[in-house]
């Protein structure tokens, strides 16, 4: 099983659903993910839906007693008031757990920068949601009190071409070398059941984040028990 041995790690799947998945898409996901996922300490299963699916994505995974996580893709930069359109963490925090941010969808599409960034941690860390930060490399800054990195390349997101978990583990290394050991990096890029164990068995790498593969729950699923393998 990944994680057993001397140091028990923690393993992260993420599901980023990005911009997809209806209401009734997203609870017939939980219904045949929810059943089928392990409890057990350190495995940390979430899912990122739309904000438009949370509430009643939180409520199916309350109800069944799943043990899933949900998150969001992005939140507000600013607190609750005047700020049209946005999505603040304080509003947010009843419904999730993690907040992904600083995906380079968001900065190649939306002009995210890394002030941005910072501004949203702050918001996530003062609102009991956990900062999930994306970098392209170890020299894309992480916010203060970020404890939670993903290191994704753009060149391997969505593409099927994913890095190499060596790589990707030598990167892992150096996150951790520059912010401490207490950080944990995952893995995301073109993610699927076929590759996830040789990076999860990467001694640098706490996880995946994944876009497309979770989208279907079998995939999904069987990238969970992938990990446990
Ligand atoms: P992908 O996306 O798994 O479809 O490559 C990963 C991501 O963008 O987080």
């Amino acid at each position: 099983m990944a994680g057993s041995g001397s140091n028990m790690k923690n393993i992260w799947i993420i599901a980023n659903w990005k911009s997809n998945k209806t209401i009734a898409e997203a609870l017939d996901w939980v219904s045949k993910v929810g059943p089928a996922i392990p409890k057990r300490d350190g495995l940390k299963v979430v899912i990122c839906p739309t904000f438009s699916c949370i509430s009643e994505v939180k409520k199916a995974v309350t109800v069944g007693n799943f043990p899933l996580m949900v998150g969001v893709q992005d939140l507000s930069p600013f607190g609750v008031g005047a700020y049209t359109g946005e999505e603040p963490a304080k509003l947010l925090e009843d419904y999730v757990n993690l907040a992904i941010l600083g995906h380079s969808e968001r900065r190649q599409n939306f002009g995210e920068t890394d002030e941005m960034v910072a501004k949203k941690a702050e918001q996530a860390l003062a609102n009991s949601t956990i900062p999930l930060i994306c970098v392209q490399n170890e020299e894309t800054p992480v916010p203060e009190d970020c404890k939670l990195v993903a290191y994704e390349p753009v060149w391997a997101i969505g593409t099927g071409n994913p890095d190499t978990p060596q790589n990707a583990a030598d990167v892992a290394k150096k996150l951790k070398q520059k912010y401490g050991g207490e950080l944990q990096v995952l893995y995301g890029g073109s993610v699927t059941s076929q590759n996830v164990k040789s990076f999860v068995s990467q001694e640098n790498i706490d996880g995946v984040l994944v876009g497309n593969a979770s989208l279907d729950a079998e995939e999904f699923i069987k990238i969970v028990k992938g990990c446990e393998e």
